[in-house]
């Protein structure tokens, strides 16, 4: 599969890309796990992004901040919980090309990872506002933008976690360097990948990219949050908004069979709080030489190491995508 905007003229015309990250990213089997679990191999996302950090938020940033340039925008509005590493990445990356970013952040609960996280938001030179609640945050909307015109030009509104359409593409590439490292045979080809669902882009992005590469993998998207609607059909409408994007702009796929499942079962008591489990996976994934995060990447562990132990994915390869990216 090449990649995305060398998949046509008219897609690389009308939709810039901007390099960000060193492609493809590596794969390697985990040793097993000291609990027996075995078979589950790694696309490691860590080092994705100029300096080496920023994990999956870069992939969808490559994508937008072109975007926001030709838009002619100043200001990006976006929104996410006090320790958003999306806010992070979009607040660092968006500076370099000369880009102000503005967050309304939501509560979540305050913990010594939070506190060193928005220590880093107040340093990046984001504009931040504290916003507390979803409701308030949409309360508050109209005067955000508002506050956030540059002359006759209102700021780019992202959704949180860059899960718009255009952003998911990030993912739909990371689907064809998957396909690719398969057909290569630097990786078997797995039955199942397992991902971390903030808002969804990375799922989405995935499923839609499998499916037009013809890769007959599940998706398995591992709910975080309990903020957004991330169901199977939210996430397979995002998908399809990023489908039609690729056709407007003159790709030419059959309609896509999106194998993809979303599961809130490892959620727990909500975002940013951990479970016995994740706790449990980022101790038992140490020893395996991969140091997981607490909000995002130790769940999805969880709910991958359960369900291996419980026999759900059968004999195929399990495939984890370490989404996150420490700075
Ligand atoms: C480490 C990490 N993993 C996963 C996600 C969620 O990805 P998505 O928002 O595409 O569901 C995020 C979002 O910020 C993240 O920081």
């Amino acid at each position: 599969m090449p990649h995305l905007h060398e998949w046509s003229p008219a897609l690389r015309q009308s939709l810039p890309h901007l390099v960000l990250g060193d492609a493809p990213t590596p794969v390697r089997e985990l040793p097993a796990f000291a609990d027996g679990v075995n078979g589950i191999w790694l696309k490691d996302e860590s080092g994705f992004g100029n300096g080496g950090w920023g994990g999956n938020k870069v992939r969808k940033l490559e994508w937008l901040l072109p975007d926001v340039k030709r838009r002619k925008r100043k200001t990006i509005l976006t929104f996410g919980g006090l320790g958003t590493n999306w806010g992070l990445a979009t607040a660092l990356y968006a500076r370099e090309m000369g880009i102000h970013t503005a967050l309304a952040l939501i509560d979540q609960p305050r913990d010594e990872h939070v506190e060193a996280q928005l220590e880093r938001l107040r340093a990046s030179g984001a504009t931040i506002h504290f916003t507390r609640s979803k409701n308030r945050t949409v309360l508050l909307a109209p005067w955000l933008v508002a506050r956030h015109m540059s002359g006759p030009r209102p700021p780019y509104v992202l959704p949180s976690g860059g899960s718009s359409p255009l952003g998911a593409l990030g993912y739909v590439e990371t689907a064809f360097e998957i396909a690719a490292q398969v057909k290569s045979g630097e990786l078997p080809e797995p039955g199942y990948v397992v991902v971390p669902a903030g808002s969804g882009g990375t799922a989405a992005g995935l499923a839609l990219g499998f499916a037009i590469a013809g890769l007959p993998v599940q998706t398995v998207g591992v709910i975080v949050t309990e903020h957004l609607k991330l169901d199977d059909a939210a996430i397979g409408r995002l998908a399809r908004k990023s489908a039609a994007l690729l056709r407007e702009r003159g790709a030419d796929f059959p309609e896509p069979q999106l194998n993809l499942e979303m599961t809130g079962q490892w959620l727990g008591d909500g975002y940013g709080t951990p479970t016995a489990e994740s706790e449990r996976a980022i101790e038992l994934t140490r020893q395996s030489g991969l140091e997981l995060d607490p909000v995002y990447t130790a769940k999805a562990m969880a709910a991958l190491l359960a369900r291996s132990r419980a026999g759900d994915f059968g004999s195929r390869p399990v495939l984890f995508i370490n989404t996150n990216g420490p700075r």
